[in-house]
């Protein structure tokens, strides 16, 4: 008898030890899951609510979407409005989030009082190192990165012309960003510091050229640590060019942020358009495809995938045009299948 129990329990014991402890609940939450940056576009004047408590909820990390453009900042030469920044950096500050500096120079953002000077080139640059050196040193250890420079190339690959401040002003400029960088670094040696561009991964001149410029920098030695692709594309954009587009910016060894992801539905632009099931599952999937697609680039390379908005209530895409549903929230704030194909994504 006493042998009988000994086996049995012995048997139980080692049943027992068999049996994995019951596995925590797998998280449905983006910033948990991910190893890097979850991040999304905000407005300063939108934060609260539910809006805010989707931010803080799924987010880890924020981009300004108008409120630190040279444009809402750089109100005349001596002043500087910063009520907008301070704003969303303070709510992020408070709230653990990181924030994401968008952007330094844009040719959309120069101020009119700027353009409108016509400045030759080293006034132009004195002006330009001045506003980086106070923008750049008021939020020093408070930003992890910034867009020092957004959307200087064109499609084709030649640089920007048409409307572009600084393409008037200087015979090479690239030189005169590089050296923008290089006052970004000066001014926050902590932060890090990318080019952004949209079309990237689908426009293979644009991309040859962004490379081009990435070596030119390594080689007379002005800094940068990333690339940003915005991503504004739709479901119906081809899968292949964003896997091989993705890879292609990753073998210049830099960071890659998806920094301003929204996907289309209503591709036709028609203003009778109903968000079927078919189309909400079909965006679903190019979420979860464009997340899958960065976790496969190398770990130390993932820095971060932004969405451009936080429901599709308040994206750019639907301010005066044909009705879109680009986000992952709807405009109640409820997770859409593009929320769960992200989570998907993930690994
Ligand atoms: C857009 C904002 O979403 C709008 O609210 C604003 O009116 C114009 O700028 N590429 C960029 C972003 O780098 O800064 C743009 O943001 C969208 C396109």
């Amino acid at each position: 008898m006493a042998l009988f129990s000994i086996l049995f329990y012995s048997a139980c014991s080692k049943k027992d030890a068999v049996v994995p402890a019951p596995a925590p609940p797998a998280t449905t939450i983006l910033k948990d899951k991910a190893a890097f940056g979850i991040g999304a576009a905000v407005k300063s004047a939108l934060l609260q609510g539910t809006y805010q408590t989707t931010v803080l909820t799924y987010f880890s990390q924020i981009t300004a979407e108008y409120e630190m453009k040279m444009q809402t900042i750089w109100s005349g030469e001596n002043n500087y409005n910063w009520s907008y920044a301070d704003a969303l950096v303070n709510f992020a500050t408070t709230n653990g989030l990181n924030v994401h500096g968008h952007t330094l120079l844009w040719y959309q953002s120069f101020p009119a009082w700027f353009t409108n000077a016509n400045y030759d080139s080293a006034a132009f640059e004195s002006k330009v190192k001045v506003y980086i050196d106070a923008v750049v040193s008021r939020y020093r250890g408070k930003l992890k990165s910034w867009d020092v420079a957004n959307e200087i190339f064109n499609d084709d690959g030649t640089l920007r012309s048409v409307n572009c401040p600084v393409y008037k002003t200087f015979k090479d400029p690239i030189a005169f960003y590089g050296r923008c960088f290089q006052y970004v670094r000066n001014a926050d040696p902590d932060a890090k510091l990318f080019y952004n561009d949209y079309d990237v991964v689908i426009a293979s001149s644009k991309r040859y050229s962004i490379k081009q410029m990435v070596s030119r920098f390594k080689n007379v030695g002005y800094p940068i640590d990333g690339l940003g692709e915005q991503f504004h594309y739709s479901i119906n954009t081809d899968k292949t060019s964003i896997k091989s587009g993705l890879n292609d910016m990753a073998t210049t060894g830099l960071l890659i942020h998806v920094s301003e992801l929204d996907l289309k539905v209503n591709v036709t632009q028609s203003n009778t358009y109903v968000f079927s099931a078919t189309d909400q599952q079909l965006q679903a999937d190019a979420y979860q495809y464009i997340v899958e697609t960065f976790e496969g680039l190398p770990t130390n390379q993932k820095f971060a995938i932004t969405t451009w908005g936080v429901s599709d209530k308040y994206s750019w895409l639907t301010a005066g045009n044909a009705i879109e549903y680009p986000l992952l929230f709807d405009i109640n704030f409820n997770k859409k299948p593009a929320y769960d194909g992200f989570l998907k994504g993930l690994k």
